[in-house]
């Protein structure tokens, strides 16, 4: 586990797979900036087409020369809140949309002098708070340390049909068959290029999302990002609001309620790691506690919020230990741990499951 990796959600996939309406309404979600790099090399064409330039003839000295009086930012749209292309002060907008704007966007992005110019700009966006990135070698080439990886494609008559719909053009068999050819050409031209070709990388979460409407994909991305954040973190946060039965004559939080808390801690954390207990006791595991170890520090009271985190200390063999601490309002109130054996359903000390030992080396 590093602590290195860049905060950003990369979206990788071909043409028309759905990658940017997904990455739009995910950073919508997670109120996070969204950026679309492939509008950044359909800007290029669109300056080198509207210039009367055959992108395919262009010498070395003529790349340089026109990278070095291009003007390319990323500005914020005052209406929509979302990043917009501006190129020499323009902002094209629906112009980056047109056919040859993608084909000549598809025939720069193979200039390796083209990509190593846009490669400090893209990552110079990723900083302290999350951002969706979207585009063709993000998760392998712009931030191949990027905490969250997906590779978004649909079969090729789903993405010419939604390319289609998308430009609000009519969904006939013969335009649908061109459409269809277009895309490909473009993949084709993606995936063979020799510098940053459109592929898989190894760590990315590959997601066919033909038979998935827009909610559905988004659902498994937030699993998937909620998963990895306590994964890479190896600790859950609870928030808590004290209620009224928790407490005890002296009107502070009754002693032993602590280690009820540092249960409940512990079902969130297997949920968000994707086997909840109940799973784990239905495929023949269970976690009696066999240590509780409390240490007292100041008191909580009836309706404060207490912030309840944990961490898998140690996953050895059959023995589990977790760790917990218990704050309100940034003050320790209480920490401890308690240590688990796993057993299986006759009893007998069995190794800890998988989910155990993802937790506690932060492995996907
Ligand atoms: O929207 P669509 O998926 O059709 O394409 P896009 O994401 O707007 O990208 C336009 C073109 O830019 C792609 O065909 C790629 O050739 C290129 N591109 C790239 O090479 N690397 C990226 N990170 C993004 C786009």
């Amino acid at each position: 586990m590093s602590d290195s990796y860049a905060n950003v959600i990369a979206i990788d996939g071909p043409a028309a797979s759905g990658k940017s309406t997904v990455a739009r309404t995910l950073a919508e979600r997670l109120h996070i900036p969204y950026i679309n790099t492939g509008a950044m090399y359909r800007a290029l064409a669109w300056k080198l087409i509207n210039s009367s330039r055959e992108i395919t003839s262009l010498s070395s000295e003529d790349i340089s020369a026109f990278l070095s009086t291009t003007k390319l930012a990323c500005v914020v749209n005052k209406e929509s809140g979302l990043f917009e292309i501006e190129i020499d002060g323009v902002r094209p907008g629906g112009q980056l949309h047109t056919d040859p704007v993608s084909a000549g966007a598809s025939a720069i992005a193979t200039i390796p002098e083209v990509r190593s110019w846009l490669l400090d700009t893209q990552r110079s966006m990723a900083g302290e708070t999350k951002i969706v990135m979207e585009g063709r070698d993000i998760g392998t080439c712009i931030f191949p340390n990027a905490k969250y990886k997906f590779f978004l494609t649909a079969s090729p008559e789903v993405r010419a049909e939604r390319r289609l719909k998308q430009n609000g053009g009519a969904v006939d068999p013969e335009t649908l068959a061109r459409v269809a050819a277009d895309i490909a050409a473009r993949d084709e031209q993606d995936r063979n290029r020799t510098t940053a070709p459109l592929k898989q990388a190894p760590d990315a979460l590959f997601l066919d999302n033909s038979e998935l409407d827009l909610e559905q994909t988004i659902d498994v991305i937030l699993k998937q990002v909620k998963k990895r954040d306590i994964l890479l973190s190896r600790n859950t946060v609870l928030k808590y609001r004290v209620p009224y039965a928790d407490t005890d004559q002296m009107g502070v939080v009754y002693y032993a309620n602590y280690l009820k808390y540092f249960e409940m801690l512990r079902t969130e954390m297997m949920i968000a790691a994707g086997e909840s207990y109940q799973q784990m006791e239905e495929h023949g595991y269970a976690l009696p506690v066999i240590e509780a170890v409390c240490r007292y520090k100041a008191s909580a009271h009836f309706e404060d919020v207490l912030e309840i985190t944990g961490r898998i200390a140690e996953c050895k063999g059959v023995r589990v230990k977790i760790e917990c601490e218990i704050h309100c309002r940034g003050k320790l109130l209480a920490e401890g741990y308690t240590v688990h054996a796993c057993i299986n359903r006759e009893g007998r000390p069995v190794r800890a499951p998988q989910t155990l030992i993802q937790l506690m080396t932060g492995e996907v």
